[in-house]
């Protein structure tokens, strides 16, 4: 199979937390990043962001200013036909499978077809999204942490169609950018999600049956099991709206009682509380 091993420039299409942060991590390793927002002035907001980050950074004396001036050199807003100077295309938009799907299918259209296709995808099935995209054994889930430019770990999802080079090249570009790659089948939650939305729907059940309030539940995970922040805490970083999606994921793919998502966190979704990011959840924010 012939695909692009050499990757300096990427295209990211999304440019919320997970797809800024992306980028960041893109642009702070050399890598030319065309970010892409179906919201427009989303994509220049979001590279606004990571300069005043990287200011921050450099009043601390932690970074070169120099560093700083060559990460936003590497950092432009794109539009969609900007894609087919990418060498890789990495989305990172709305949990949508249909809205995902549309956005494959347009780019498989303008970008090479040796340009390899990755989801940041954090429960949607990366077989489906392959099978949609018109390059199936060129598509995998490159699945990124937030705060991504804090987090070691990129778990590196193996479709039912993915090629093996195409996994040898997400791993291999993953250790280049200093991250850990882990390689994992696609299967629903993948790993992490799996293990980590029912500990934090628990913690959602155990407020809403009035065991502890919120930040109690979180100091007994901090101090008791050494998590560096509660998992209610945890669910506000997220998004209370991406917790609910995945439960919900786990909940249908694989039908058991026990990935029920908490009536709570429907309700808060319902009533707008998003975490951080609405400037309400398990708690507020300014
Ligand atoms: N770029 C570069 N540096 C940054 C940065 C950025 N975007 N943001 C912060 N930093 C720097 C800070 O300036 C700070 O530097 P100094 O120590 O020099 O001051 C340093 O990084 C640490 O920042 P904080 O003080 O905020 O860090 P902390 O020690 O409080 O840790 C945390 C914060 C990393 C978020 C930690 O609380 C943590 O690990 N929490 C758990 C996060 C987690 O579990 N994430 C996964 C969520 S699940 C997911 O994402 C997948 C999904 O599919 C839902």
């Amino acid at each position: 199979m012939n695909i692009r091993t050499d990757i300096k420039t990427v295209a990211v299409f999304g440019a919320g937390t997970m797809g800024g942060g992306i980028a960041q991590v893109f642009a702070q390793n050399g890598r030319k990043v065309l970010l892409n927002d179906a919201i427009p002035g989303a994509a220049e907001k979001a590279i606004g962001r990571i300069e005043k980050i990287l200011r921050k950074l450099v009043d601390k004396g932690k970074l070169e200013a120099a560093h700083v001036d060559a990460t936003l050199a590497n950092l432009q807003p794109a539009a969609l036909d900007d894609a087919k100077h990418a060498d890789l295309i990495i989305e990172a938009i709305i949990e949508d499978p249909a809205t995902k799907c549309a956005l494959w299918n347009k780019l498989h259209q303008i970008v090479p077809q040796d340009v390899v296709f990755a989801s940041n995808t954090s429960s949607i099935s990366i077989s489906e999204l392959a099978a949609a995209s018109g390059r199936p054994a060129q598509f995998i889930g490159m699945h990124f942490f937030n705060p991504v430019p804090l987090m070691a770990l990129v778990e590196v999802v193996v479709g039912l169609q993915t090629a093996e080079p195409v996994v040898a090249m997400t791993i291999a570009l993953a250790q280049a950018l200093g991250k850990t790659p882990h390689r994992v089948k696609d299967h629903p939650g993948f790993v992490s999600n799996r293990v980590l939305m029912p500990l934090i729907n628990e913690a959602i059940d155990c407020l809403r049956d009035g065991v502890a309030d919120a930040e109690t539940i979180d100091e007994v995970m901090k101090l008791g099991c050494n998590h560096p922040m509660g998992p209610l805490a945890l669910a506000d970083l997220i998004g209370l709206d991406v917790c609910l999606h995945i439960m919900e994921v786990l909940h249908h793919d694989l039908g058991e009682d026990r990935y029920r998502p908490s009536p709570l966190l429907r309700t808060m979704v319902r009533a707008g509380y998003l975490g951080r990011k609405s400037g309400k959840g398990f708690y507020d924010y300014d």
